[in-house]
């Protein structure tokens, strides 16, 4: 018999593509970079031990970053200014470094990167050192040269991301980002051992109900993105941070299937995109618990009944046993039970599986999209 075998399926473990091995990997890379950052129940990040003093009088953080890396950002304010009480600003590198910022010594800004090599990053990082300010990586490339330029590095392990849109590292940047936030807390003390120990509990617990959403769901969903192979438009909505999940949801498929895509915060709906409402619009809808917020989560389930009522075809991403959303979506994809501001960390994962599914369905190279390159390296 002849054994049919060559080196870039070898390198894709049997996978159809590499986003494919690489969205499987996503709770290895949750897990592999919380490995090691957590002693007696505390977050202690090894590469910052003996560096409080970066932390001890800094009175704000602005976040930079490019494309997904920028989304991971912006969910990890969140939990920085939750955990911290540093107010945090999350800006795209680009337009960070052309806008005079008031930036100094008392300022952190930390950037995202899964290469360390993008150029709109690397010039915002030099252009704040420059202005004063203390710097901070997040990269998940060892010897990168963001993290060379930077004061301190913190690595997100999602091991080695080969296909062009980013998918493994965002959860590994958010699950750094998240780390970085209780390593700062526990330094400043704004977090007791109690609640930061809850806090690491149940990150640790994230990479279990991803596996459990891949295993549930990714048939089903890349069946229906199969349906939806000729649609042109697919909107995107969620409130606090489901909000930068939406955002994630819309670039993926813009990237991979070259669909047009938006994502939008479900409560500036009334005041513009309600308009793009017509019957049969695909809709995303990012809900958020209700077990967290009754307020939020009926907020958005009225903005699920505004879009439905105007014909649209809603998608609902919502925790398991939340049966408000029934009546009104078209499809609910589950997500299971987990601690405040997890909820990120999982609705994200049936959306990579949907850009994928939705590629897949076009015939497209969903590794190779057209026009983008993995990393930037220039201006
Ligand atoms: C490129 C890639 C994106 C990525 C962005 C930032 O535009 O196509 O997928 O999110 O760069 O990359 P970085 O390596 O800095 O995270």
């Amino acid at each position: 018999f002849e054994v049919l075998w060559d080196a870039a399926a070898a390198d894709k473990g049997g996978w159809s593509s590499f986003m494919a091995k690489e969205v499987s990997e996503e709770p290895e890379a949750v897990a592999n970079t919380i490995r090691g950052r957590v002693r007696d129940g505390q977050v202690v990040v090894p590469e910052l031990d003996g560096m409080d003093a970066l932390f001890a009088d800094i009175s704000r953080i602005i976040v930079i970053a490019c494309g997904t890396a920028a989304y991971a950002g912006a969910v990890g304010k969140y939990a920085l200014e939750q955990w911290t009480r540093i107010p945090v600003d999350v800006e795209l590198a680009h337009e960070f470094r052309y806008r005079d910022p008031v930036i100094g010594p008392d300022t952190l800004v930390v950037s995202i990167s899964q290469s360390g090599e993008t150029m709109d990053t690397l010039m915002a990082v030099k252009y704040a050192r420059e202005r004063g300010a203390r710097t901070l990586s997040i990269c998940n490339t060892q010897g990168a040269t963001i993290p060379r330029e930077s004061d301190a590095i913190v690595y997100t392990h999602a091991g080695p991301e080969v296909a062009v849109a980013s998918t493994k590292a965002f959860v590994a940047q958010i699950t750094a980002l998240y780390l970085l936030a209780l390593h700062v807390a526990r330094v400043r003390g704004t977090v007791s051992s109690a609640e930061g120990e809850q806090h690491v509990r149940e990150l640790e617990a994230v990479p279990e109900k991803i596996s459990q959403i891949l295993d549930r769901e990714q048939a089903r969903i890349e069946e229906f993105a199969g349906w939806m192979a000729d649609t042109r438009s697919v909107l995107f909505l969620g409130r606090h941070v489901g909000y930068p999940i939406a955002l994630e949801g819309a670039l993926k498929l813009k990237e991979i299937s070259y669909i047009h895509a938006e994502g939008f915060a479900a409560g500036e709906l009334k005041h513009g995109p309600i308009a793009l409402i017509e019957p049969g619009q695909p809709v995303f809808v990012i809900v958020p618990s209700p077990r967290e917020s009754a307020l939020i989560h009926s907020k958005v389930v009225s903005n699920i009944q505004e879009i439905r009522a105007r014909g649209a075809r809603v998608i609902a991403i919502a925790e398991e046993g939340d049966a408000a959303v029934l009546p009104f979506a078209d499809e609910v994809l589950r997500i299971p039970l987990a601690g405040p501001l997890m909820e990120p960390l999982l609705a994200v994962v049936p959306l990579h599986i949907f850009a994928m599914g939705l590629a897949t369905a076009k015939g497209l190279d969903v590794d190779q999209p057209r026009n983008l390159a993995k990393s930037v390296t220039v201006e």
